[in-house]
């Protein structure tokens, strides 16, 4: 006897064997990503065209279902006015939500089996699917393609990348987001060493920021640790070959940690951890999360595209996709500009975001290190804005510098804190009043032609990101800067919060954003003082937008003061 589940995949089936027909018979293509940008970005350098012999994996984003209804339940999982707050779904809900229509996930496996993909891995949510193809089977797959090596990055690193663009069959439209693999390089850390200000007097003064610093500014006492009582932990993601070493950490807390209980190693690395050297960027990530978030169980994703032909960033959403026990709180430090990404890339990543936050995870993404930034398009300035930053879905932190750079005092912007508007995503709802109270009392706004006012503005938050101490390969290094600095200082600070919120019965932060915005930024000190960094040019002369009180584009809602910060986001 046949079931109906069995008529309906015989019948699935024979469409499929249609379909096929119509893929191979006609020869129309589309491209489905017209506007990537297909230059080779600075440091990088080609080795030549790779063998055709030669093995490749790449990543096939297959078109997800219930969109509509994920984004729905996002808002109202992330309002504290709702009463589904809180109420996260598993890993298994989303899957079951928006997983690939069998048609698109057979369809795609097919057309994958006839061109020679091997080894095809899919995730839990099965709209990802990973797959091995010689470089001559994946060419004649994605007409256009064409594979090079490329060397570059701070770890010399080798990539294989193609800068032509690639075709799809007409009738994969309906079933295939964007090929992963081909074209985005591993983004780069625009972190930085800034010459250190003039030392004057020495009376109750510090030489640069540390964690004993950090957590008086913030005002965390001794025993505000995590409790190792509740299963809470963070964690943070690396994607250049940047390792860490747990000797610098034992160090960095030895030298700088002062008084407070904390860990004295990372809990789990999850991707490739090599020997090499460690990076700056992974030191400073894991030392900063680990004194602010203090003795609370650390995670570290490390480069975690295994193949010279994956994107790293992607490889780390396809983990998030694939493990139903994540840490709560994850910090990234990683960005490019919003005009070099494809539209497909760009709004599939931010779905990704999305189911992120379904699930209760908390996102915090680095503001960028070029203020508003600035390019030119037909001979026309404008600021430059940064994805994942300016995604509606993430937590966005942007830096500040102490306005006495010996002192612990009041903070002030750091003019390299990025900022601005969205050009993709429109301004979500929860920001929508706090950007027009900004846009209207903005003593000096940039010209309009420079910024997109309709669009999701960033940063939601700040912290410090001036004068870092790290201690990277044994050395301890000053005046390190960046906004990857400010952003696993406030996601350790998150990570306590969360803590109280386990520890009291209730469900973790999740998405943010909403209950920020709600909550007029309450809890945190409103940076007032201060411009970013734009265009050199006599428009605008260096300057992009000013902090003012309340929301700014240039250090959101300011940073936190954890007592009070507590407090509110303790509530409901
Ligand atoms: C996802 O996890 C499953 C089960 O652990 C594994 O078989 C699969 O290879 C993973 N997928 C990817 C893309 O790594
Ligand atoms: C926190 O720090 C600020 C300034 O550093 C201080 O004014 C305030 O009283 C402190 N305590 C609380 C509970 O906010
Ligand atoms: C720190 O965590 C450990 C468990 O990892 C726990 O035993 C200890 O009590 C915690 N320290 C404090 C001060 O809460
Ligand atoms: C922590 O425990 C809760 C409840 O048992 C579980 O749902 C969650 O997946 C656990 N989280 C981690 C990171 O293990
Ligand atoms: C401005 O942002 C909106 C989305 O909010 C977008 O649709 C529009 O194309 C953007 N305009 C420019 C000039 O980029």
């Amino acid at each position: 006897m046949i079931s109906d589940h069995q008529k309906g995949k015989m019948r699935l089936q024979v469409r499929l064997l249609g379909l096929l027909a119509v893929i191979t018979a006609c020869k129309c293509s589309y491209s489905p990503e017209p506007d990537q940008r297909l230059t080779l970005p600075p440091g990088w350098v080609s080795l030549g065209r790779v063998d055709p012999e030669e093995e490749l994996s790449l990543t096939f984003a297959l078109k997800q279902q219930n969109l509509e209804r994920l984004s729905e339940l996002v808002q109202v999982l992330s309002d504290p006015s709702s009463p589904q707050y809180g109420k996260y779904l598993t890993l298994e809900d989303v899957a079951e939500l928006v997983q690939p229509s069998l048609l698109t996930f057979l369809t795609v496996q097919k057309w994958l089996s006839a061109a020679g993909a091997r080894n095809c891995h899919s995730v839990t949510t099965r709209d990802f699917l990973t797959c091995s193809l010689s470089v001559r089977q994946a060419e004649l797959l994605l007409p256009g393609a064409e594979f090079h090596r490329f060397v570059g990055g701070p770890a010399e690193t080798h990539v294989v990348r193609s800068l032509h663009s690639y075709q799809l069959p007409q009738a994969l439209a309906p079933h295939v987001d964007f090929v992963g693999g081909l074209h985005r390089f591993p983004p780069t850390s625009s972190l930085r060493q800034r010459p250190g200000p003039q030392v004057a007097g020495t009376v109750g003064m510090h030489l640069g920021v540390t964690p004993s610093v950090i957590r008086q500014r913030y005002n965390l006492t001794e025993q505000d640790v995590g409790s190792g009582s509740t299963n809470n932990s963070q964690a943070c993601a690396q994607f250049l070959e940047q390792y860490f070493h747990n000797s610098d950490l034992v160090e960095f807390m030895h030298l700088f940690g002062g008084k407070f209980a904390h860990q004295e190693s990372v809990a789990r690395v999850v991707g490739k951890q090599g020997r090499g050297r460690a990076g700056i960027e992974a030191s400073l990530d894991v030392e900063y999360l680990m004194s602010a978030g203090a003795n609370i169980s650390t995670w570290v994703y490390s480069s975690p595209g295994r193949h010279e032909a994956q994107e790293p960033f992607l490889q780390w959403l396809l983990l998030l996709n694939n493990q139903s026990a994540l840490p709560y709180v994850h910090t990234v430090s990683y960005g490019d500009d919003e005009d070099s990404l494809s539209s497909a890339y760009i709004q599939r990543v931010n779905t990704e975001f999305m189911k992120a936050a379904a699930r209760g995870l908390t996102l915090l993404f680095a503001s960028g290190d070029s203020g508003a930034g600035c390019w030119s398009v037909s001979g026309r300035h404008k600021f430059r804005p940064s994805f994942p930053a300016s995604s509606p879905y993430v937590t966005t932190v942007g830096g500040t510098s102490f306005r006495n750079p010996f002192l612990v005092t009041n903070e002030i912007v750091d003019y390299i804190s990025g900022g601005g508007f969205s050009n993709v995503f429109p301004q979500p709802s929860y920001q929508e009043e706090a950007v027009a109270q900004f846009l209207k009392s903005s003593p000096k706004l940039p010209p309009s032609s420079y910024f997109n006012a309709s669009g999701r503005a960033y940063p939601d938050v700040a912290a410090l990101s001036d004068g870092y101490w790290v201690v990277s390969n044994s050395v301890p290094i000053p005046w390190v800067s960046g906004t990857s600095a400010s952003t696993p200082v406030f996601g350790g600070i998150l990570s306590l919060i969360n803590e109280h919120r386990i520890l009291s019965g209730r469900p973790v932060l999740g998405f943010l954003n909403p209950r920020l915005y709600q909550q007029r930024g309450a809890g945190l000190f409103d940076v007032t003082h201060g411009c970013h960094e734009s265009c050199l040019n006599e428009e605008v002369e260096g300057q992009g937008f000013c902090s003012g009180a309340g929301w700014d584009p240039v250090t959101g809602w300011g940073t936190p003061n954890f007592p009070a910060l507590l407090k509110t986001l303790l509530k409901p």
